[in-house]
């Protein structure tokens, strides 16, 4: 079995499927044969040189595109999709929750495509769960971001030309990417103050150190699947007017908050902005669904009235070695069961994982909530 790896081509895309300490390891089953696009690794450190060493062969675009198991890191355009033929199997991000189209596009061309975004939030599949490696990327990415911007120290200073107070940092939305975001501020000395609507989270918070921002006057949201549910209007209200009360007193604020498949909920108005003092820093990692402030445009910052609001994309592609690093494990972790001793390519579609993740198959979209 052929195993490809095309370039990613997306625009900041620097992250690549397979690092070579990956292929180091599929390369060993017996039939199983890799072929990297030359190029492919050179954005995340990793030189065609680094993927001959590790066992795979360096090729064309045409040798990856053609292999039978192609592995990507973004979401396939449809250059991409169109070069695919019948019976080949993707393995990639493909935003199948928002983007019908790629589902569409991927079934009609009799692709087998497995969305990495759908890996089920289980015990068994935490070391395939692509959402959870790049996320804790993300929330570090983003804390990078917040401390180059704020243009200050961190952590409490003693020098002899004075003291200076630790910065006082606000994190929305505690999940996975929230949470690496309160650990890495705390790292640097901050003082953190972290809010979810979910209670659970409450207690993961105060584990890192950071104070949980206990807004008891709305019911648990935790709602299906660990996730959680979208708040009613007058709860978003009020969770907007605590939360526009406590900006006034941050330094920075780091917004994480999201509902899949849903746009990211608005919880730092312009009044919110406007009462924060001059030189402060949103950095909104929900820039790409929306944004949780209302100021906030993706790709780009915006100064308004000295408070500088940064809506980064794809922060993942900020760290590409290590996102690269985590994400071909988890791809590494996948393929295992699907790969059988003697190189074959088994799907077992009985396999809950294999079940959840696969979204394309025999012309056909898989799945209620892609097919929705
Ligand atoms: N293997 C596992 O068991 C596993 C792995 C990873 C994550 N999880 C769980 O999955 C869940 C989702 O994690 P995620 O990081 O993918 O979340 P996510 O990216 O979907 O959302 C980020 C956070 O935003 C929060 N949020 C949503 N609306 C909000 C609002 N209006 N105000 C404030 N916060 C809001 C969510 O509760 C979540 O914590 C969590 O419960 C997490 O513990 C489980």
């Amino acid at each position: 079995m052929k195993i490809g790896v095309p370039k990613e081509t997306a625009e900041g895309e620097r992250r690549v499927a397979l690092v070579p300490d990956s292929v180091r390891s599929l390369a060993k089953r017996e039939g199983v044969e890799i072929v990297v696009e030359s190029g492919a690794g050179v954005a995340s450190g990793h030189p065609d040189e680094q993927y001959i060493e590790a066992g795979a062969t360096i090729g064309s675009r045409d040798d990856a595109l053609t292999s039978d198991l192609l592995l990507a890191v973004a979401v396939p355009d449809s250059n991409l999709i169109s070069s695919l033929r019948s019976g080949q199997v993707l393995i990639s991000h493909l935003a199948y929750l928002t983007s019908a189209e790629t589902n569409k596009a991927l079934a009609e061309a009799g692709v087998t495509a497995f969305a990495m975004e759908a890996i089920p939030r289980t015990t068994r599949a935490q070391a395939m769960d692509a959402l959870s490696s790049q996320a804790t990327a993300a929330g570090y990415a983003a804390t990078m971001i917040a401390s180059r911007e704020s243009g200050r120290f961190w952590g409490m200073l003693t020098t002899a030309a004075g003291t200076i107070r630790p910065a006082k940092v606000l994190v929305l939305g505690a999940g996975v990417a929230g949470l690496q975001a309160i650990a890495t501020a705390k790292r640097l000395g901050a003082i953190v103050t972290g809010f979810d609507i979910r209670r659970a989270a409450w207690e993961q918070i105060a584990s890192l150190g950071g104070r949980p921002l206990e807004l008891d006057f709305i019911p648990d949201a935790e709602g299906e699947g660990g996730y959680a549910r979208p708040l009613t209007e007058d709860e978003n209200e009020r969770v907007r007017q605590a939360i526009a009360e406590n900006a006034a007193r941050q330094d920075i604020i780091i917004s994480t908050a999201a509902i899949p498949g849903r746009a990211a909920p608005t919880l730092i108005t312009a009044e919110a902005v406007a009462n924060m003092a001059p030189g402060s820093v949103i950095v909104d990692l929900a820039a790409e669904t929306g944004g949780n402030c209302e100021l906030t445009e993706a790709g780009t910052t915006i100064v308004s009235g000295g408070v500088k609001v940064v809506g980064p994309s794809n922060l993942p592609s900020d760290l590409p070695g290590h996102s690269s690093q985590l994400y071909a494990k988890n791809l590494e972790n996948l393929l295992g069961l699907m790969i059988t001793d003697d190189g074959a390519l088994v799907l077992n579609f009985e396999d809950d994982i294999i079940d959840a993740s696969c979204i394309a198959h025999e012309g056909e979209i898989r799945g209620e909530r892609t097919a929705k």
